[in-house]
């Protein structure tokens, strides 16, 4: 599957606690500081630090990473189930505009605040995993993604969740930023 490494085999698995510092690591490695996105497309905003990575796993956020056994971790997925979502960032919900100019009410979710995976590691099914495991471990919640439109539109991160079968219903807009919000139903 990786042509420059050797064969072992990734496995995807809820973080714990310890993850902290890997996933910390990750992520800013993919953050994204300047105002142009990489070239190689793909990157990361408002990253958080060590700390709050451990304090969402012992919160019980479902957070999902990707490993090896030889070379450590290679991506990780910040998942907030809607309740939880809503105390760290009470105002979200109400800046979204609807495709069809509705206001819906968006019930029990849970948001893929952030997903990433090493660039060296990258298109080779990590993120896949990430989600399917996300979901083996919450079926019964709807997923919501929500995705860079503007001034930079995130192509890799709405190509990878199109892919898996999110569709665009809302967008939100903050500090200048346009979001796009992709929903996954429950199947
Ligand atoms: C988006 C991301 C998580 C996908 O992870 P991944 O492990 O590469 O995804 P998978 O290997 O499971 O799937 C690959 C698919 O994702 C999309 N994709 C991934 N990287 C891409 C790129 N550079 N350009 C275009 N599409 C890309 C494509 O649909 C690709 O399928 P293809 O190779 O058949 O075209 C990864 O690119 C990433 O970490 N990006 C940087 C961080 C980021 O922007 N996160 C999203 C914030 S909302």
């Amino acid at each position: 599957m990786l042509d420059n490494f050797p064969a072992v085999s990734m496995r995807a698995r809820r973080a714990m606690p310890s993850d902290a510092a890997a996933i910390a690591t990750i992520a800013r490695a993919l953050q994204w500081p300047g105002d142009k996105p990489p070239a190689s497309g793909g990157f990361l905003i408002n990253i958080n630090s060590e700390q709050e990575y451990r304090e969402f796993i012992r919160e019980g956020c479902p957070i999902v990473v990707v490993e090896d056994s030889l070379h450590g971790m290679w991506g990780f997925l910040l998942g907030f189930e809607a309740s939880y979502y809503h105390q760290l960032a009470p105002d979200w919900a109400t800046n979204l505009e609807w495709r069809d100019g509705s206001r819906q009410q968006l019930g029990d979710f849970i948001l893929v605040d952030q997903i990433a995976v090493l660039r060296t590691r990258g298109r080779s099914g990590v993120g896949a995993a990430m989600l399917r495991e996300l979901m083996r471990i919450r079926p019964d919640r709807p997923l919501i993604a929500e995705v860079l439109q503007a001034p930079h539109e995130n192509r890799a991160s709405l190509r990878f969740f199109k892919s898996h079968g999110f569709y665009k219903e809302a967008w939100r807009v903050a500090d200048s930023l346009v979001w796009s919000l992709l929903f996954r139903p429950v199947e």
